[in-house]
């Protein structure tokens, strides 16, 4: 037998490629994009400006920011046909399905859909940007036989995001927390959604290809599919003095804890402590603390019994519940703001392009006699 090569299993500690992108530093645990701390854009500055930087590779200035506002709102429709399909898909479908398909679609009637261009990528990203908020929440409103509500153009991304989930204006404190939770969400490196949007773009195939793709990927429960399992677990558990009892008795039955754990940091999650800030100013606007204190107990033990932190799904998911939207739309909201960060790979690997195709160990038989078929047995 030939000699085999080395193999890691899940690729872990595999570089599959170079990116100029973002960088997790371990040793300082932050997240850096494109060269700025992840911290300090949730801090200081919009969804919409860490959108762009990612797009075109550094924060806007004033006239760029004011063009790519305008771009967004022009694009803040959805073709009718797109609503008819919402409109026939079954009430029973996960909003990420809808959302998969739903993107997928609105290539049919984007007129650059196959081309592959930088500029004409940009433009359909920034497409997608806009568009997918009013995809996730015309879902939501139609399965429940509600009509979509119309997004208002002086709306931010976080303010109409609420917005089109509610029918009414969001609170200044609950756009903040939106766009701090979507400016956390969006690029995050060779993740597997992001790896699974540079495959398919290294076929030169296109970008609502990827995207798709990458959408399909991030549903998991594994990778951002976590959020909402996440809330379903706190909701389980109920209340604080049960919290400690029920991961202990997850634990003994090997259950994974969801929201807890990642590949790549074993300290805890940089993007983090900027979540768990923003659901204690939720708390201190609505009183309701039940859910921030079973989720400490669930970390306490967690690092007491196993050392494994939380990951940013975990506060993201008792955040987004305190702000009431829906379980089934945390996944969905995740994809409206990664978006961002998987155009950027698409667009890197498109400009440095080669077939990303690894290889394997084979592990099944050698040398089997064909037989003819009635000799097969069954
Ligand atoms: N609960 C309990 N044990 C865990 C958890 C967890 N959440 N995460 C890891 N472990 C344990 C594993 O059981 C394993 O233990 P063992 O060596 O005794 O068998 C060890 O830690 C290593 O775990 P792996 O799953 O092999 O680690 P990997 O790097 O492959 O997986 C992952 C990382 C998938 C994130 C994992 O931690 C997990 O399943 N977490 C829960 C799901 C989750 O929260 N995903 C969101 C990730 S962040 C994001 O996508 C935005």
């Amino acid at each position: 037998m030939d000699s085999q090569p080395d193999y890691s299993p899940g690729l872990e500690g595999i570089v599959a490629g170079e990116s100029a992108i973002s960088r997790i530093d371990l040793e300082r645990n932050r997240l850096v994009i494109r060269g700025y701390d992840l911290v300090e854009l949730t801090d200081q500055v919009s969804y919409e400006e860490v959108a762009y930087l990612l797009l075109y590779g550094d924060l806007p200035g004033r006239g760029d920011l004011d063009r790519f506002n305008d771009a967004l709102r022009s694009e803040r429709n959805l073709p009718d046909q797109i609503l008819d399909l919402l409109r026939q898909a079954p009430a029973s479908v996960h909003p990420m399905a809808l959302l998969r398909t739903g993107v997928s679609a609105l290539s049919f009637y984007d007129a650059e859909a196959q081309d592959n261009s930088r500029e004409a990528n940009v433009r359909k990203s920034i497409r997608l940007l806009a568009k997918i908020p009013l995809l996730i929440t015309a879902g939501h409103h139609l399965a429940s036989g509600r009509e979509p509500v119309a997004p208002r153009p002086e709306l931010s991304q976080a303010a109409n995001l609420l917005y089109l989930l509610r029918g009414v204006a969001p609170a200044d404190y609950e756009v903040e927390a939106m766009n701090a939770s979507l400016i956390l969400y969006a690029e995050h490196g060779y993740n597997a959604s992001a790896f699974a949007g540079r495959v398919t773009a290294s076929t030169q195939s296109d970008l609502h290809a990827a995207i798709t793709g990458a959408i399909g990927t991030l549903a998991g429960s594994l990778h951002g599919g976590a959020n909402e399992k996440a809330m379903e677990m706190l909701l389980e558990i109920g209340a604080p003095e049960k919290a400690e009892a029920w991961v202990l008795e997850g634990l003994r039955q090997k259950k994974k804890i969801m929201g807890f754990g990642h590949r790549e940091y074993k300290r805890g999650d940089s993007r983090v402590p900027s979540m768990k800030k923003v659901a204690r100013r939720i708390v201190t606007q609505s009183g309701e603390s039940r859910w921030v204190e079973a989720a400490e107990i669930v970390e306490v033990t967690m690092d007491r019994e196993k050392g494994i932190f939380p990951n940013v799904d975990f506060p993201c998911a008792y955040t987004y519940y305190m702000m009431q939207i829906p379980i089934p739309l945390y996944t969905p909201i995740f994809v409206s703001s990664r978006v961002a960060g998987w155009a950027a790979h698409i667009l890197e690997q498109n400009e440095n392009n080669r077939l990303i195709r690894p290889n394997h160990i084979y592990t099944g038989p050698e040398q089997l006699q064909v037989k003819p078929v009635g000799e097969r047995g069954s």
